[in-house]
């Protein structure tokens, strides 16, 4: 079994994030893939780190998540968490791994908890996986939600639309939220959501929410971390504020060091022994 480095700093828990709700302290919360990045946020001081399975498509280059595996996901984690001391650490369980039946879950998420050192799993969909969350919090193991817009079922909803508008989807989300909190989930992510259901979703449940594309009202924002840092800059949903341009840096960058390395300039004296 392998072993991770201990932390060397107070960690965040999933009953911090629920202390924090209630003193009305936002949540932060990113992505990571790898050792590198998991340490640049978690120096930056984010309070949550998800392995999402987002990395199929951001990393690997897959049209959607459907496609990531457990393994690619214990892969990823491993390497996030010798970058993390502080933060909460989540993994994303991937398509069926866990809603063919609860032993599947258990076994998958035990394991995903077992191989990586992660503190908690997140899961996709509402009452219909409320049991499975049940046994996963039964047994131990701690569980984010997620509603709305669920990119595992994308080809169900028909793409990546908004969720939860018309009263007949509105009613559907808040029952689902109320599910996954008695369920036992110590939060759940609120993806494409009209504003004013996200906070009525935020106001009614005791559990945290966590937002993406859900507005203002939320308990805490999650972005993806290449699209925050416009490392991605294909995607350009409305919800997506970038805070960098690194793509255009590393192209400056790239630029650069070809033009150098053409026009003999690299390396010179100071680079050389
Ligand atoms: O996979 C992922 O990165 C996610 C976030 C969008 C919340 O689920």
């Amino acid at each position: 079994m392998p072993t991770f480095p201990a932390p060397d700093r107070k960690s965040v828990t999933t009953l911090d994030l629920i202390a924090w709700k209630q003193a009305g302290r936002k949540i932060v919360a990113t992505t990571a893939y790898d050792a590198l990045f998991g340490r640049l946020v978690d120096e930056s001081g984010v309070d949550v780190v998800l392995v999402g399975d987002s990395v199929n498509q951001v990393i690997a280059g897959e049209p959607s998540t459907l496609s990531a595996t457990v393994d690619q996901m214990i892969y990823h984690a491993r390497m996030v968490r010798r970058g993390v001391q502080k933060a909460l650490l989540v993994v994303d369980m991937p398509f069926l791994s866990y809603q063919v039946n609860r032993d599947d879950a258990l076994r998958n998420c035990g394991r995903v908890m077992k191989e990586t050192g992660a503190q908690a799993v997140k899961v996709e969909g509402g009452q219909i996986i409320a049991a499975t969350v049940r046994a996963l919090v039964d047994a131990g193991i701690p569980v984010m939600g997620h509603i709305g817009l669920t990119p595992q079922s994308v080809h169900a909803l028909g793409g990546y639309k908004v969720q939860g508008r018309g009263d007949v989807a509105a009613e559907r989300l808040v029952a689902d939220a109320a599910a996954l909190e008695e369920a036992g989930c110590f939060a759940v992510v609120l993806e494409l959501v009209p504003a004013a259901l996200s906070e009525r979703l935020s106001t009614t449940l005791e559990i945290p929410t966590i937002g993406i594309g859900a507005g203002a009202g939320c308990d805490g924002q999650v972005l993806v971390l290449p699209d925050l840092l416009g490392l991605n800059d294909a995607f350009k949903p409305k919800f997506l504020k970038r805070y960098a341009n690194l793509a255009d840096e590393v192209r400056t960058a790239l630029g650069a060091f070809a033009a150098d390395v053409r026009e003999g300039r690299y390396p010179d004296a100071e680079h050389s022994f």
